[in-house]
């Protein structure tokens, strides 16, 4: 572009914020107190505030999370926030209207943060930024981006990582990719929201330095790396102060230093003080009560809470409302590209699928496997996402049995007969064994149903090989139980006898993991042949492991997580609600605090040494490293160069495929820093990079880079961020215990 066009462009862009700016402030001076407080009460929820504008244009988008309220004097639209971790979340169908209005059901969380691909995860929100835009949605609730301090958190599928460098990078592509569609992305639940046992209250203890460096981080990267329009705060306290209400935190913290310039809005019915919240900084109250309204009128009225702070976040919730799809007069099309988006979904299942085991190349399946015995229900039943507001309301979902037959392999009709007739029986009598609300909150699995030894040798010998599919699913509202983590009695029996019946017969075994979080492994993992993590793959689910496992595809996934031998390894495993029996503790009501340790107060004793970071540091032996994962290839690291100009240094590797296949490779960076001034662990991860597709004998050079500021530990007695002098030490490695070369670099001032 020429001096002169660019210099056109950037008047434009000045003067569009110039005249928004001014209509803004025009609105500001002319709206009455209550209606500026009616905008941030949001109007999604109470009849009162369903007046007939607000009625008629919720009925537009049935679904939708919450919305503002619309002011039809000032031409005001209300703008439609919609959840979205996983693909939109709106009603498929609509009274009297025969159209359809389903939503591309993408993987969850946990497996775009397996891909370790940045703008794979970014092509991803870019789809769902269309597929929102196509439905008239103006924001997408997500990404869900809390770390995984604990395995058994219920809500961890929506979240990408135990590490904070990997969820802040993923989080800020998927933002990037939503917002690209001109509609806002809404990274949640700002912070330290670590378990949903009584997660309206639960009161996170927390060092500022645990904050800072784990829980606090990735949030900072995204909003720094990705720009997003608005931010969601957590249910949860944080020191004794519920998040919402944090002035620290949602003002000086986000705004002051990292730069934030968006809406801050509430969890849905977060908070206890409105007047409070709106002086923190948290502009918008989701999804918007009577008494939240009455609350910050008085404030105003007795002197409490200054207009200004409200004037602040009308502002700024004008400025969202302006430049939204809705707000720029966008009217929805309806007619999202969903057969683009089902191979955008396909694909990048397949990416974030991960091979834990592929002992004597078991996978891809050689030419000669046509016929496979299909054991596990949830072979037939495949899950292909997790419960709550990270649902998505998909046209169909392909199951394990589908995606085979699909890629031409054949199942024993009988044994899916027999299947499916179980899942029906046992759907019925757990969904009548558990009171309403509780099934209408989590999806009710079946049991395993149990094999005998002749129905598995009938089909060993019409069988040249043997998938199980072991599954798990989770959701908001609840943690999952300790039982959740173990493989149940028949599930260890049905890997046990299929495996040994079919190894007796020489032939193979695969166990495919459908599941929403870690399980456990080291007591099983040597009994089959290959172990595929395919987590919770969306809605192509089916299609995608079959690609794996005919060897269309190439799995490059690398654990996001640790797979600890137990749970019971991790250090925050002392103070985390495990199979809590307390009454009143989860769903959605608040409980009166009784100061029972680890539901009305978690202490998150373990500082800094979540996941790996304790593992590694203190040497416990894993099941499977974080940043794990095999390929149908194998790959060398060579010619390795460490370039430090001023405060940036990059590593470059040369990465060559060894092997016979095309495949990716995910190559990390970790630091370890001196111990002068906090103790630090041993290693901490900085940069990552995945190659492109690399043909057999090809090779590519990727560069890792980060800053030295990033080598910083949060020093809590000055308040501030230090680098420490001293020989810190590079690896580069293919996970966090296979480092694959060292390098010592130092810092002096
Ligand atoms: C969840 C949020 C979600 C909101 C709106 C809350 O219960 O915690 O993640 O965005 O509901 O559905």
């Amino acid at each position: 572009m020429s001096y002169s066009k660019l210099f056109f462009v950037i008047m434009a862009i000045c003067m569009v914020t110039i005249s928004c700016k001014s209509k803004i402030d025009k609105i500001v001076d002319n709206m009455t107190l209550e209606e500026k407080v009616d905008l941030l009460v949001g109007a999604g929820n109470e009849s009162r505030w369903v007046n007939d504008s607000v009625n008629n244009v919720l009925k537009l988008l049935p679904g939708v999370a919450g919305c503002t309220t619309p002011f039809e004097r000032f031409g005001i639209p209300a703008i439609y926030l919609c959840d979205g971790p996983a693909g939109v979340n709106i009603e498929p169908t609509r009274e009297g209207d025969d159209a359809t209005y389903y939503c591309t059901h993408f993987p969850i969380g946990t497996l775009l943060s397996s891909t370790w691909n940045d703008e794979l995860v970014q092509n991803v929100g870019n789809a769902i930024g269309e597929e929102a835009v196509s439905y008239g949605a103006d924001v997408v609730l997500g990404p869900g981006m809390n770390i995984h301090r604990h395995p058994l958190n219920g809500r961890n599928f929506e979240y990408y990582s135990e590490d904070p460098v990997l969820t802040g990078k993923i989080a800020a592509a998927y933002i990037r990719g939503i917002q690209q569609q001109g509609v806002g992305a809404c990274p949640k639940h700002f912070a330290a929201n670590n378990q949903e046992t009584n997660r309206m209250s639960n009161d996170a203890r927390v060092s500022e330095r645990a904050l800072r460096e784990i829980y606090y981080k990735g949030f900072e990267i995204a909003v720094k790396e990705g720009n997003p329009k608005c931010l969601m705060t957590s249910y949860n306290k944080i020191n004794g102060v519920s998040v919402s209400e944090h002035r620290d935190i949602c003002t000086d913290m986000l705004r002051g230093e990292w730069g934030f310039d968006g809406v801050v809005m509430s969890d849905w019915y977060g908070g206890d003080h409105p007047d409070q919240q709106i002086w923190a900084g948290n502009d918008l109250l989701q999804p918007g009560l009577t008494w939240q309204k009455d609350s910050i009128l008085a404030a105003v009225k007795d002197g409490r809470l200054d207009e200004e702070h409200i004037n602040t976040s009308v502002r700024r919730i004008l400025n969202l409302v302006f430049n939204s799809p809705r707000g720029k007069g966008m009217v929805p099309n309806n007619k999202p590209d969903l057969d683009a988006h089902a191979a955008i979904t396909r694909q990048s299942a397949s990416e974030g699928s991960i091979l834990l085991k592929n002992d004597n190349q078991t996978l891809p399946f050689s030419s000669s496997v046509k016929n496979i015995a299909l054991f596990g229900c949830d072979s037939y039943d495949f899950i292909p996402g997790g419960s709550g507001s990270g649902e998505v309301r998909c046209a169909y979902t392909v199951s394990m049995l589908e995606g085979l037959q699909n890629a031409g392999y054949s199942v024993d009709p009988v044994l899916a007969s027999q299947y499916a007739a179980f899942i029906e029986k046992s759907k019925a009598a757990n969904t009548a064994a558990v009171t309403p609300r509780f099934a209408e909150l989590t999806r009710i699995r079946p049991d395993e149903m149990p094999l005998s030894e002749s129905d598995i040798s009938a089909q060993q010998a019409r069988s040249d090989m043997a998938i199980i599919t072991l599954g798990r699913t989770s959701g908001e509202y609840y943690d999952r139980p300790s039982a959740d983590f173990r493989l149940s009695d028949a599930e260890l029996a049905m890997v046990q006898d299929v495996c040994r019946i079919f190894h007796a017969a020489g032939k193979k075994v695969v166990v495919v993991l459908n599941i929403c979080g870690v399980i456990e492994t080291s007591s099983w993992k040597h009994l089959p042949d290959a172990i595929l993590c395919v987590w919770l793959p969306g809605q192509e689910g089916g299609n995608s492991v079959a690609d794996l496992l005919s060897g269309k595809e190439n799995p490059s996934g690398k654990l996001p997580m640790t797979f600890p031998i137990d749970f019971v390894d991790h250090a925050s495993n002392v103070n985390f609600p495990v199979d809590q029996k307390s009454e009143n503790v989860s769903v959605v009501l608040r409980r009166k605090d009784i100061g029972e340790r680890n539901v009305d107060y978690t202490n998150y004793d373990e500082g800094i040494f979540v996941g790996y970071r304790w593992f590694d540091t203190r040497n416990v032996e894993v099941s499977y490293p974080f940043g794990f994962g095999l390929s149908y290839t194998t790959f060398d690291y060579s010619d390795i160069e460490v370039v430090e100009k001023r405060d940036k240094v990059t590593v470059s590797v040369k990465v060559t495929n060894t092997g016979k296949v095309s495949g990716k490779e995910v190559v990390q960076l970790y630091v370890g820093a001196p111990q002068n001034v906090v103790e630090k662990p041993v290693k901490e991860l900085k940069a990552y990079a995945k190659t492109s597709l690399l043909e057999p004998g090809k090779s590519t050079f990727v560069k890792l880079t980060f800053n030295k500021q990033d080598l910083a530990s949060f020093c809590e007695k000055d308040n501030k961020w230090v680098v420490d002098n001293g020989s810190y030490k590079l690896m580069v490695g293919a996970s966090s215990r296979d480092i694959r070369f060292t390098s010592d670099f130092a810092v002096t001032k």
